[in-house]
């Protein structure tokens, strides 16, 4: 069976009666399999099996594999070691589906592999008891083996304010093992496992990865077996006793997405892109530039003020208005009320009407703050349901934000979050949620069994439903910024708060990183306060803008401390994200791979290359005192761009005269000149930046002639 599509080509053989991949990677054109399998077959060692095999996707122990197996489960002290022969094959152009049984251990599994036309191979697994008693599954994950040449291994890590951080390791003997068990995806949550070429970089070489679609607890795999070979597993983690399947009973895991470029990291960015622009309901709005009143007022909720700064946020040129926590039941602090989803009569005498028919006035969508899987136990709805949460009989979990996750998986529970929010959609004429969840799980039963997986699917049916009922409605993600940015979520959520860190320099990391898979439209990204309230650094507009505009575009400042040269400054941003977002929301995201750790140099080319905008962005000091030439890759190499500076984000530069391209700069630094170059000579030679200080940034165009 071989898959390919966009650069990617999977080859499945099932002629020993179980799916082994003989190649995972570029496509190899005309090979008969008999060759593959005689190129792929190793030598038998002394010390091990007399004859060899592959150990195929499921690697079981039956067929003499000592690595970790995928799928792991029992029934009693049986059926530990099952051992699935291919009993049926389906096959159409795009997809292969391979049933399998083991009649001695009761177990069948099906196992569908489908190539989307972007290169993203999409894996699902179901294994259904066959026996009857209950079987209880421990783990199935998907594995694919990568080849030798794959010498290192790349996954992200992270924590509140500082997510997808990158780590890049040898890909040694042994297991790694990244974990998630906060019932959300976590901010450590890799998103994607990589195993990658030593060459690679984010503009070459090769890449492998695997990612799971879901927002609950998952499991990131990557082995060096034995034998020395390597393979990248991902799956759900569950907890133990919670898949015990009765008679009958199948569990079909979350999908796993499989990438891989020739490309370098770029390449999985673009495959990745453009699957999830392919999603079904992804809306076809542009992305409205935002305005979230979080850090401009917290909690201090006042009609009058937020009128005002709806104002102002109108006359820069917003287009959605969110108000955020603090508007609902004795909500007046984060130690009360989440649950009681109903207007607060103290913090909103006349309701939220006014406010929101203000902003419906001043042609602004309006987006409200909710985080309806948590309960405050200071709250009506806990006071009246104590046992409307999560948790092991007998005791109640360790709190955290002064809160307590309530139980999705109890109809009551959620009829009552489904029902209160559905209605205020519906009353108040709500365009968008922004939904929160601020705390992990621990000790997440229901009912006294397990249950982070019906939790998640909860969520899902949730966010579903809303949409459903109210066509339109979007939704964005957030969990304490980025707590639950994953593959799964992707296909119920619209939009994520990528972080709670609005410091844009290390913004900068955090949002190159999450979108490595995450397409930026899909990643909030906010003009923050001038003096950031994470870290007290002091960044002037134009690092900030520069910053924000690379997402899904934002403010969270209050603009009525904006002086008049910061809204002017606003409003020019504004204007240069609608004129830009169709490029930076399509395009191909390009990191480039800059020699200078001073600086960071990305972009967005539009599919047909005939546009770009790129960043170079001044972190520190460079070692050099001209800095290292900023290239644009990815444009045509023949054809000729017109390249120039763009308004709002030059900083001041410490220099006697800029460098020759920029002759003709005007007193606001936007450059009147224009420079024309073939795409090879801006992908090669690139531009001298000017000699700008650290954490400032600066925007440079190129468009086709
Ligand atoms: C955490 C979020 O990440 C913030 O943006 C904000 O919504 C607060 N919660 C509100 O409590």
């Amino acid at each position: 069976m071989r898959l390919s599509a966009a650069g990617a080509e999977l080859i499945l053989d099932l002629a020993a009666g179980y799916p082994v991949v003989l190649h995972w990677g570029a496509p190899l054109g005309a090979v008969e399999v008999a060759d593959l399998r005689a190129a792929t077959a190793p030598a038998a060692p002394g010390a091990d099996l007399d004859d060899p095999v592959d150990p195929g996707m499921l690697r079981e122990t039956a067929r003499g594999y000592t690595g970790r197996p995928a799928l792991r489960g029992h029934r009693g002290p049986l059926a530990f070691s099952p051992l699935l022969v291919v009993e049926e094959v389906s096959i159409d152009p795009a997809c292969v589906t391979v049933r399998m049984a083991d009649a001695a251990a009761g177990l069948a599994l099906s196992l569908t592999l489908t190539m989307t036309e972007h290169g993203v191979l999409l894996i699902d697994q179901a294994v259904t008891n066959a026996g009857d008693d209950t079987y209880s599954l421990d783990e199935l994950s998907t594995w694919l083996p990568v080849p030798d040449r794959a010498s290192e291994t790349l996954d992200f890590s992270g924590r509140w304010l500082l997510e997808r951080q990158p780590q890049r390791l040898p890909f040694a003997p042994g297991l790694r093992l990244r974990e998630g068990r906060e019932g959300r995806s976590g901010h450590d949550h890799t998103i994607v496992q990589c195993a990658l070429t030593a060459d690679a970089t984010t503009e070459r070489g090769e890449v492998w990865a695997l990612g799971v679609l879901w927002s609950g607890g998952i499991r990131h795999l990557a082995e060096r077996d034995v034998r020395g070979r390597g393979a990248l597993g991902a799956g759900e983690l569950l907890e133990p006793g919670e898949a015990e399947l009765a008679p009958g009973e199948a569990y079909a895991a979350p999908t796993v997405a499989a990438f891989y470029s020739g490309e370098g990291l770029d390449g999985i960015s673009a495959a990745s892109h453009a699957w999830l622009r392919s999603r079904p309901g992804r809306p076809a709005q542009a992305r409205p530039l935002t305005l979230n009143v979080w850090e401009a007022v917290y909690f201090d909720h006042d009609l009058a003020t937020l009128t005002a700064l709806a104002d102002r946020a109108a006359a820069v040129g917003v287009e959605r208005f969110v108000l955020d926590d603090g508007w609902f039941g004795s909500r007046r602090d984060d130690t009360s009320g989440l649950g009681d989803w109903v207007v607060s009569p103290d913090a909103w005498p006349s309701g939220l009407a006014p406010l929101v028919d203000h902003v419906h006035g001043l042609g602004m969508q309006f987006g409200l703050w909710f985080e309806g899987e948590m309960v405050s136990p200071d709250s009506d709805l806990y006071r009246a349901h104590p046992d409307w949460i999560l948790q092991v009989p007998g005791r109640v979990p360790p709190q955290a934000r002064f809160q307590q996750v309530l139980d999705l998986v109890n109809p009551d529970a959620y009829a009552h979050v489904l029902e209160q929010v559905s209605a205020l959609i519906a009353e108040l004429g709500i365009d968008y949620l922004k939904w929160d969840h601020n705390r992990f799980l621990t000790d997440p039963g229901h009912a006294g069994v397990p249950a982070p997986r019906r939790q998640t699917q909860a969520i899902y049916r949730l966010f579903d439903e809303l949409k459903s009922r109210h066509p339109g409605l979007e939704v964005e993600s957030c969990a304490s910024g980025g707590g639950r940015v994953d593959l799964g979520m992707v296909f119920h959520a619209d939009r994520f708060w990528t972080s709670d860190q609005n410091d844009p320099l290390e913004r900068q990391q955090i949002q190159r990183w999450t979108s490595l898979v995450i397409p930026p439209e899909m990643l909030g990204s906010h003009i923050g306060p001038t003096t950031s309230h994470t870290t007290g650094r002091t960044h002037g507009v134009g690092l900030r803008a520069a910053t924000a505009l690379f997402g899904h575009a934002g403010l969270e400042w209050n603009l009525l401390e904006a002086t008049e040269d910061e809204r002017a400054a606003i409003t020019r941003f504004a204007a240069l994200y609608r004129e830009q977002r169709d490029l930076l929301h399509a395009g191909r995201v390009v990191r480039v791979d800059h020699p200078d750790p001073a600086a960071l140099v990305h972009g967005v080319v539009a599919a047909d290359a005939s546009r770009a905008l790129f960043a170079y962005v001044q972190l520190t000091t460079s070692a050099g005192i001209t800095p290292a030439a900023m290239r644009l890759p990815g444009l045509t190499p023949d054809a000729r761009y017109r390249v120039r500076v763009r308004d709002v984000v030059t900083g001041e530069a410490i220099q006697k005269r800029g460098p020759g391209w920029m002759s003709g700069v005007d007193d606001r630094g936007v450059d009147q000149g224009a420079l024309e170059l073939s795409g090879a000579a801006l992908a090669q030679l690139g531009l001298r930046p000017p000699i700008l200080r650290p954490e400032q940034a600066m925007l440079v165009e190129a468009v086709r002639l």
